[in-house]
């Protein structure tokens, strides 16, 4: 794994994707296209983050969205941003945002819409007020020929073309996978570009560290129950921080596993399959990691709605594999 840039290194994310996309024959450089897009989103975004109590966005809008959840300020300002900027990429036929019940059907294919793009604005965002790590995550599928974008778009996750986030924490931190692998960039606020700092991340295992909100344990199904008394038997130790791209950023470059299981309130789960539960299992797998529901990938799950939820357990395939253990 290749790490830090120096000046004489210096690799921002478009000329990383170009080079990406040289090595596909035929590459027509609209994927650039899109993840500048996201790229200049994302920087607007973490702006309005870290401005938020300066600029009084910080709290609730006082209504609930299409998940039934309070939204707030910085939900909608994000979701603005990402419509905005990603609304005149003329190759993306398709937005869907968790913050919206439908998805924007921008352009057919033949007036060339070619992609959907599917987005959590702000994720985590019960935790912006505290300053605590948020972020934004996505989720890119081709559209194909024909047929109608709504049901093109609910596509399995093992057809996403590329995902990622961005965790807006104590640095800006984009992480990517175009299914090469996962590489993370770093925004240098001094030249305003997300340079690469690591390609090819892989995942550590051997990291006894588990991440789940204790505080459903009685609300868990029997084994979860088991695999928590055995982890408080064997020298684990917990981290949970609330926001899944904070948890699974760190699951990542650290390795452990991250688990949000159904629970008696949420019999399917709480995190979003198309533009949570998705993308990041992308980025675990393509890290040598693992993502399941409690029995199969993750990105094998047949969508069948755009705001449908599912359990998550992913990580260190050696963590996951101790979960499993308990569960099968
Ligand atoms: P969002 O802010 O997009 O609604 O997502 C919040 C999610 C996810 O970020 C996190 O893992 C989970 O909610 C935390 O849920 P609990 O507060 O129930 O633990
Ligand atoms: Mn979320
Ligand atoms: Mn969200």
């Amino acid at each position: 794994m290749e790490k830090r840039w120096t000046q004489d290194n210096l690799t921002s994310l478009q000329s990383s994707i170009l080079a990406e996309e040289q090595k596909h024959p035929g590459a027509t450089g609209e994927f650039t296209w899109i993840l500048s897009a996201i790229s200049l989103a994302t920087k607007a975004i973490g702006n309005k983050v870290r401005c938020a109590r300066i600029e009084d966005v910080i709290g609730e809008v006082g209504e609930t969205n299409v998940q039934g959840e309070m939204q707030h300020k910085l939900d909608v300002i994000a979701n603005e941003i990402i419509l905005r900027c990603l609304g005149d990429r003329e190759n993306i036929g398709v937005l869907a945002s968790e913050e919206n019940e439908t998805p924007f059907l921008l352009r057919s294919r033949e007036e060339g819409g070619r992609y959907a793009v599917l987005f959590d604005p702000l994720d985590g965002s019960s935790n912006v007020d505290s300053s605590v790590g948020v972020g934004t995550i996505f989720s890119v599928l081709r559209l194909p020929d024909g047929g109608s974008r709504e049901v093109a778009m609910l596509s399995p996750g093992k057809d996403q073309v590329a995902a990622g986030y961005v965790l807006y924490g104590s640095s800006t931190v984009l992480v990517l996978t175009t299914g090469n692998g996962v590489d993370m960039f770093v925004l240098d606020q001094s030249i305003g570009s997300f340079v690469l700092v690591t390609k090819g991340i892989q995942i550590p295992s051997g990291n006894k560290t588990y991440s789940i909100n204790e505080a459903y344990t009685e609300k868990f199904s029997k084994e979860i129950q088991q695999y928590l008394e055995w982890v408080h038997e064997n020298d684990y130790s917990s981290r949970y921080i609330g926001s899944m791209v904070a948890d699974v950023h760190r699951v990542l470059l650290k390795g452990g596993v991250f688990l949000y299981p159904p629970t008696k309130e949420k019999p399917e789960g709480k995190l979003r399959l198309m533009y949570e539960a998705n993308p990041m299992a992308m980025v675990i797998e393509q890290a040598g990691g693992m993502a399941v529901d409690g029995s199969k990938r993750i990105l094998e799950i047949e969508p069948s709605g755009l705001h449908e939820r599912t359990s998550v357990i992913l990580g260190s395939s050696d963590q996951v594999g101790a979960v499993l253990q308990h569960c099968s």
